[in-house]
């Protein structure tokens, strides 16, 4: 069992377990971070989608020794807290469009969401299908439609 250390939510945390263990199950199963679901294990549906310094990832796909002491996670737990607010624009857009329907795939796609708003204005790029295209965060539920709607908005509150 080894030790790691690294930044969660605003906070530095060190946890002990073993090197080849994927961070999805360290976040859930050892932290108590449970909004970063677990939909296939492979990086393929990312229902785990979290950042990792500001970027989205799969965790479910990382072993935890490959995250360092000045890696930054970030999990939907702590995305308010990077507007200082309650609640992100991209969460109240969800809410407002009662975009879930079970909800399962929510968080990820919020996640995903961010990190995409945030890279299409550094790259310059409007928030249009052709971009809403990039992300394949699976919704077993077909929210589809919705989903790009509550993107939509929730960029313009960004
Ligand atoms: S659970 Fe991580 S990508 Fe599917
Ligand atoms: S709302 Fe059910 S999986 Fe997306």
């Amino acid at each position: 069992m080894a030790s790691h250390t690294f930044k969660l939510n605003s906070e530095q945390i060190t946890v002990e377990a073993e090197d080849d263990v994927r961070l999805l199950w360290v976040l859930r199963d050892l932290l108590g971070v449970t909004g970063p679901k677990y939909g296939c294990g492979l990086g393929v549906c990312h229902a785990c989608t979290s950042h990792i310094n500001g970027k989205a990832f799969s965790p479910c796909s990382v072993p935890v020794s490959k995250i360092a002491p000045d890696d930054e996670i970030t999990t939907i737990e702590g995305l308010p807290a990077t507007v200082g607010n309650d609640l992100h624009p991209m969460q109240e857009a969800w809410l407002d469009l009662d975009v879930a329907q079970c909800g399962y795939c929510r968080p990820g796609q919020i996640m995903a969401a961010v990190a995409k708003v945030r890279q299409a204005a550094a790259d310059g790029r409007e928030i249009e299908d052709r971009v809403l295209d990039e992300i394949r965060n699976i919704c077993r539920c077909g929210s589809y439609t919705l989903i790009r709607e509550a993107i939509k908005e929730g960029a313009k509150n960004m």
